[in-house]
């Protein structure tokens, strides 16, 4: 019997029944609807619903008020399930687990995209689209020789993006599937192109052309590593971790990233734009840039027998937090760290246990068996072991978030386009609550307006 395929979700939310809600300033009471999404059951009311409570007609109305929008949903999506408690990741209802071990990133990226795996041929001109679209103009070579050799590659990779769309000015035509297609190729292609330019740059190296023979992360590999040998051979175990990194980068629904570049292309400006917008947010050690911080935390710890004092200063509230442990989302173990961690065993295998990774084995230990951690439900995420097999791939510690960003770009033009085609989304343009003063008149304490400088 064939695997039977559920039925597609309609996308749509559905009303499930109503909130009633009593004004104690006026006795009045509201009802207001609750939407809900998928089976999962997501719920939720429309923050507008409750403009319509007043206690004069003159007044603006009702607002929810939410700082980080710690519960806020700022949009439906039907591109990634978390189920933060029970540990629960799937893109497009598969279990990340099995698109780990089964798939292929660009499997991945087509599915994040189109909602649905790809048949053969349309996977066969997926990957020649994106192979035949890996070189960038030559002018991005010499805008990125601008920098200093110490210049931090996502500073590099930030700009270089944005630079892009400078090169494609048809890609502003957003509301064109066809301009869409070919700039999310353009871009699927060219970040694994422009991350490997930045590398070479950093290391004073000529920039290695794409080899269309490769496949996509044996072809980063390439531009990444090879010196005069004619055909670079990557080492197929690095090959294989590295398709699997990318997958479980791919897309994580509305995190700070992708909430950037959500609302950056609310404005409707052009895709490469928006991405760079990803790209910085990703930059943050609150974010993507958490797996270059463990490694620096690894390294100021400096041997195993300091982990003890390293977690005493933590819980103290001295020094840095534990890098790559906890999660807005994740209240238990990230399934995604799970998978980095068996990776890296399988990694370690053929490069060898170093002290590194024993003392990312006796941080782990200690966290998930002290209360402090526990209490706050604090759990290694998916920085945690990411930068160990990196490290063990020879790339430096400030391009692991550069490497995130290459994967993550597939998640960030999936939500961007669901965003573009979702009627009810507009541009972003979140309210406030005013807590400052109120009318008063100018009165400036300078005797001299225009002082010249001394
Ligand atoms: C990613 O959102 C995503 O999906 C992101 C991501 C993705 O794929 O896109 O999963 C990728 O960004 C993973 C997270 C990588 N960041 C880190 O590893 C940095 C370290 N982690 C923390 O900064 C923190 O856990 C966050 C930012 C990840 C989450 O922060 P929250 O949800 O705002 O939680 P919080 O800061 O309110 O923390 C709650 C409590 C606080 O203690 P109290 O004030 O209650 O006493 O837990 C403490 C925090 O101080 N805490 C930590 C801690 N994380 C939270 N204490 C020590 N070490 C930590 N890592």
């Amino acid at each position: 019997m064939g695997n039977t395929q559920p039925t597609p979700p309609s996308g749509e939310l559905r009303a499930t029944g109503t909130l009633d809600i009593k004004d104690s300033r006026t006795d009045k009471t509201y009802s207001v609807q609750i939407l809900q999404g998928g089976p999962e059951g997501d719920t939720a009311t429309r923050a507008m619903d409750l403009r319509q409570i007043k206690t004069s007609p003159d007044e603006f109305g009702m607002m929810t008020y939410d700082p980080a929008f710690m519960n806020t949903a700022s949009c439906k999506s039907a591109i990634t399930f978390i189920d933060g408690d029970k540990g629960i990741l799937r893109y497009r209802g598969y279990p990340i687990e099995q698109l780990a071990e089964k798939s292929t990133f660009l499997e991945v990226a087509w599915l994040l995209r189109n909602g649905e795996l790809p048949a053969q041929p349309e996977y066969d001109k997926w990957v020649h689209d994106i192979t035949y679209h890996t070189y960038v103009h030559e002018n991005i070579k010499t805008f990125l020789q601008g920098f200093r050799y110490d210049a931090h590659p996502m500073s590099m990779m930030c700009s270089a993006v944005a630079a892009l769309s400078s090169f494609y000015p048809e890609a502003k035509n957003i509301h064109d599937p066809a301009s869409r297609d070919i700039s999310i190729i353009r871009l699927l292609a060219k970040m694994p192109t422009l991350a490997a330019f930045c590398y070479r740059h950093s290391k004073g190296l000529p920039f290695i052309y794409p080899d269309n023979d490769l496949s996509y992360t044996e072809n980063f590999l390439s531009m990444v590593a090879r010196m005069s040998e004619p055909k670079y051979e990557a080492n197929p175990i690095f090959v294989k971790a590295l398709e699997i990194l990318f997958i479980l980068h791919a897309d994580h629904e509305q995190n700070c990233s992708t909430s950037a570049v959500r609302a950056i292309g609310s404005s409707q400006v052009d895709p490469f734009s928006a991405i760079a917008g990803g790209v910085a947010a990703l930059y943050g050690p609150l974010h993507g840039g958490a797996n270059e911080q463990v490694l620096r935390m690894i390294a100021e710890i400096g041997d195993p027998k300091n982990v003890p004092k390293f977690i005493d200063e933590v819980k103290g509230g001295k020094g840095s937090k534990l890098m790559g442990f906890g999660h807005r989302v994740y209240k238990s173990y990230d399934p995604r760290a799970k998978i980095v961690k068996k990776l890296a065993d399988e990694v370690f295998k053929v490069v060898g246990v170093d002290k590194d990774l024993e003392i990312a084995l006796k941080l782990e230990e200690a966290a998930l068996n002290d209360e402090y951690f526990v209490s706050r439900k604090l759990y290694p995420n998916v920085d945690f072991y990411t930068g160990l097999i990196y490290r063990s791939m020879a790339f430096p510690t400030d391009f692991f978030t550069v490497l995130f960003a290459v994967a993550r770009t597939s998640g960030w033009l999936a939500q961007w386009e669901e965003m573009l085609n979702d009627k009810e989304q507009k541009i972003a343009r979140p309210r406030q609550i005013y807590v400052g003063y109120g009318e008063r008149p100018f009165a400036s304490k300078l005797t001299d307006r225009f002082p010249k400088a001394k």
